[in-house]
């Protein structure tokens, strides 16, 4: 037995992440690395996604599905509040009968470790007698801005011209630092719903898991642990970039987008040591056109070399002739393999939406950030990068809400180069070795691991 298994009796948990490529990555992450400790882990995802995915590589976790409804054609373009709701119903039917399934079948399931945004499978767990360990996808610092709203200790909408807001384990947050679901609250009443309902039953589960780690969280992390037993078990990217493969362990993630893995590495190979700028926005932020044109003018006017991923869906507003005007100095894809980008040498900065998982990828390779958050999570994330981690700058926005592209260029130069760029560069180095201590044998999130593995085995 390798060191860090815990062998007595294999445990079975059930993961089912909220089906979109930010939940998936880090839950199949989590997945494999209960596989690795010994745990059997058995992904679960909808019927329609598990047809369409790409995966790069093979897992040692099996898959299941359940149904969210639209089995055939997928969601399109359903209302979320539509689609959540029909999830709700199908997706609580068939996890029963997925467990009923397995149990059946001499699999039984110990734990269902279930995404934050759907409490649901907590309530079909419970009544099989089944443990329910939620996971959080989100950082903790937003998990408790979302925790204050749900109990109406931070009213809402807030009062104009409010200042300040104070939170507990929270640095003083202007309003535009708080995820753009509780700033405006109104806008987007399904996702507001579904990011405040993540504690309507929380209270209930037996474990509360959070992919982030305890040294870049603290006192965050301090004060919800004395409401819940939470257990911070990240970064969960995959293990290879933390210096840590596991048995099995391949280069993957699940894809919902193609990429030419092959032609993005041989094209950042063929770069000098620190002198790209990766630009991303994940796999759904929506960017106006104008703030599309002044950041493709940045890049332009950029010293730096850039690798840029514009998904298909995003293309047209692409300035015309961009593409070839700058081909010396930039490729543009629709999708990249991220952590392989992210971990090469040739990338000098990481111009970013800020979604979790990108921030915390960043965080783990060492990567300096130029955040330019959209929405969601992200102003709360950028405010950590660059007031509390101090891994990088939040580009300035005009009266419009746009970055513009002289902006957009002083900021590139400022995390590449410069006393700031040095500053910046050594805290990046330091957050990557927390990070990597952290999930190595006896860090922070590798002994919760191991204290819920023991849980689950003993139990049964
Ligand atoms: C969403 C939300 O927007 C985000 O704010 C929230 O925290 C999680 O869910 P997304 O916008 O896709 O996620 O951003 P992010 O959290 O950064 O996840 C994107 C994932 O796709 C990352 O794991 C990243 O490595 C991967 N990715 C992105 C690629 O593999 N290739 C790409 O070209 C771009």
């Amino acid at each position: 037995m390798e060191k860090g298994q815990l062998r007595a009796y294999k445990a079975h948990c059930l993961i089912l992440p909220y089906p979109s490529q930010g939940h998936m990555n880090p839950m199949l992450q989590f997945a494999k690395l209960l596989d690795h400790k010994g745990v059997r882990a058995t992904l679960v995802t909808t019927r329609f996604l598990y047809k369409t995915m790409h995966s790069s590589g093979s897992s040692s976790a099996a898959w299941e599905t359940i149904s969210d409804g639209f089995d055939d054609a997928g969601r399109g373009d359903t209302n979320t509040d539509i689609y959540l709701r029909r999830f709700w119903q199908v997706g609580s039917k068939t996890l029963a009968e997925l467990l009923e399934k397995l149990s059946n079948s001499g699999s039984p399931v110990d734990c269902v470790v279930y995404d934050a945004f759907m409490p649901w499978p907590l309530d079909v767990a419970r009544k099989l007698g089944i443990a329910g360990a939620v996971y959080f996808t989100q950082s903790c610092a937003v998990d408790n801005v979302y925790y204050h709203v749900h109990r109406g200790l931070l009213k809402l909408p807030l009062a104009d011209g409010h200042s300040q807001i104070s939170l507990p384990g929270l640095p003083a947050l202007d309003p535009l630092d708080l995820p753009s679901f509780v700033y405006d609250c109104r806008s987007y009443p399904a996702f507001y719903s579904m990011l405040v309902g993540q504690f309507s039953n929380v209270d209930k589960a037996d474990w509360v898991l959070c992919n982030t780690f305890y040294e870049l969280e603290e006192q965050v992390v301090d004060w919800m642990a004395k409401l819940w037993r939470l257990r911070t078990v990240g970064p969960t990217i995959p293990s290879n970039y933390l210096n840590k493969r596991l048995k099995d362990d391949k280069e993957y993630n699940v894809n919902f987008f193609k990429s030419d893995n092959d032609a993005c590495i041989k094209w950042l190979n063929e770069r000098p040591k620190g002198s790209i700028a990766y630009v991303s926005f994940g796999s759904i932020a929506k960017l106006e056109d104008e703030q599309m044109e002044e950041l493709a003018w940045g890049l332009r006017r950029s010293k730096s070399s850039f690798l840029w991923v514009v998904r298909e869906s995003e293309a047209t507003k692409v300035p015309k002739g961009f593409i070839e005007e700058t081909s010396e100095k930039g490729l543009v894809v629709s999708w990249c393999p991220q952590m392989e980008v992210l971990a090469h040498e040739a990338v000098g900065c990481f111009v970013t939406h800020c979604g979790w998982n990108s921030t915390l990828e960043a965080l783990s390779l060492g990567v300096p950030m130029v955040a330019l958050p959209q929405w969601s999570d992200q102003r709360t994330n950028a405010k950590y990068i660059m007031d509390v981690w101090k891994v990088g700058v939040r580009a300035p926005t005009d009266e419009k809400g746009v970055v513009r592209q002289e902006v957009l260029e002083q900021c590139i130069s400022e995390v590449m180069e410069g006393e700031i760029g040095e500053e910046i560069q050594k805290n990046a180095v330091k957050w990557k070795e927390l990070a990597r201590k952290a999930v190595d044998e006896g860090g922070s999130s590798d002994k919760n691991i191991d204290e819920f593995i023991a849980k689950l085995q003993n139990k049964s």
